[in-house]
């Protein structure tokens, strides 16, 4: 990279950290080996695997017997649902939250699509789920409930201890999407209630296309795919070792590192969101303090988020847009309707996800400029000059 860059989008993705890299280096030259295969290089490439499954049930709280590799959240979170699904047969009913990741939306959908049942349940205006809300939400044919840790938009950690508690009660298996959680605040399933969890590595500064599902003990999970008997036949083919590896490294120490880190990020969260909180119009979106360390979302009246990143992009500083048209729509997101934020907010939010190696200079240097874009964007606004006459 030539140039220098303010990387604020954490929560898209983060750079693999040196340690990380250091130690997948071996598993992607001389170390190449099948972790099937007999052999010595294989018998390495097998440990090597097997220390990165205890490192990574360490960091959760859980038995290496019940950590399972998969390619990274999307995976897992499939296969922890429609896994479910197929072990039990029959049609069912599943609970989940109307601000989950698509990761997990368009799962529900699809299992919609099969006959299933599904209750997407509303969040208040900071994006919390009511656990009382998921006891009402129980049928006798629940199966499942699936919330999510932490929103990926607008940050809000969401009270899963309550939730499984309430999911344990009636018998139900609980999943969490912990993709933005782990590595940016404590994960325990024991504490949680957790019957299964999805993370992924580079979330956590690992590198991409690694990821694990946690599965209690005891819970039926029905392969997706045959093929192999890698990950005890349930999740088959060769394991990514060097990536494998570096996930293991990478959440041992953003384990070992969370209590500074959170106090870090959190002083630099906490900065940003008053320096831009104190421009006119702005809206915080989320939670108040329920939110991840990192996460700042914020909607700016009378601009689209877009032409703000676009802006905030020239002056090499990355983040992302809460109204970002994936789909291809000009829509808001479904997380930031399901708020009940207006449209026009809802178009003019922008995120900040802030990770480890960022500063407060960093911080400082963005509050010093955004203004200045603001101000011109707002000028090109009719709504604006209209509102402002
Ligand atoms: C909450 C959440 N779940 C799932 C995913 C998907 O993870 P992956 O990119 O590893 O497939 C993401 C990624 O943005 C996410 O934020």
């Amino acid at each position: 990279m030539g140039y220098k860059m303010i990387y604020l989008d954490n929560a898209a993705t983060t750079p693999v950290r040196e340690e990380a890299c250091e130690e997948m280096l071996p598993y992607l030259k001389e170390q190449y080996g099948n972790p099937s295969s007999i052999y010595r290089i294989g018998r390495e490439a097998r440990n090597a695997v097997e220390e990165a499954r205890e490192r990574t049930a360490e960091a959760l709280g859980a038995r290496s017997d019940e950590i399972f590799f998969t390619s990274g959240g999307t995976e897992s979170n499939n296969l922890a649902l429609k896994g479910v699904v197929r072990n039990r047969g029959g049609k069912m009913h599943i609970i989940t939250s109307s601000i989950e990741h698509h990761a997990v939306l368009d799962v529900c959908m699809e299992l919609e699509k099969e006959g299933h049942e599904v209750t997407f349940l509303p969040v208040d205006r900071y994006g919390l789920v009511n656990p009382g809300d998921v006891e009402k939400a129980v049928k006798p044919n629940t199966s499942l409930v699936t919330v999510m840790a932490a929103n990926n938009e607008v940050g809000t950690i969401q009270p899963l201890e309550k939730i499984g508690a309430v999911a344990r009660e009636n018998n139900i298996i609980f999943h969490t999407d912990a993709v933005q959680a782990a590595g940016n605040i404590p994960v325990d399933v024991n504490k949680w209630n957790v019957d299964l969890l999805s993370i992924s590595s580079h979330k956590f500064n690992g590198p991409k296309g690694a990821g694990a599902l946690y599965a209690r003990k005891g819970t039926g999970i029905t392969p997706l795919w045959q093929g192999g008997a890698q990950e005890k036949k349930l999740r088959p083919g060769t394991e990514n070792v060097p990536a494998i590896v570096g996930m293991g490294k990478a959440l041992e120490l953003a384990a070992g590192e969370l209590p500074e880190k959170i106090k870090e990020l959190t002083g630099m969260r906490d900065r940003l969101m008053e320096g831009l909180l104190s421009m006119e119009e702005v809206v915080l979106n989320g939670h108040p303090s329920r939110r991840l360390p990192g996460n700042v979302n914020v909607s700016i009246k009378y601009i689209e988020g877009e032409s703000l990143l676009l802006s905030l992009d020239m002056e090499g500083i990355a983040a992302s847009s809460g109204s970002a048209c994936t789909s291809g729509s000009l829509d808001p997101s479904h997380v930031l309707t399901a708020l009940g934020l207006e449209h026009e907010l809802a178009h003019g939010s922008v995120r900040f996800s802030l990770g480890k190696g960022n500063t407060m200079e960093e911080i400082e240097y963005l509050l010093n400029v955004i203004p200045g874009i603001v101000e011109r964007l707002r000028q090109m606004s009719s709504v604006y000059r209209q509102n402002k006459r």
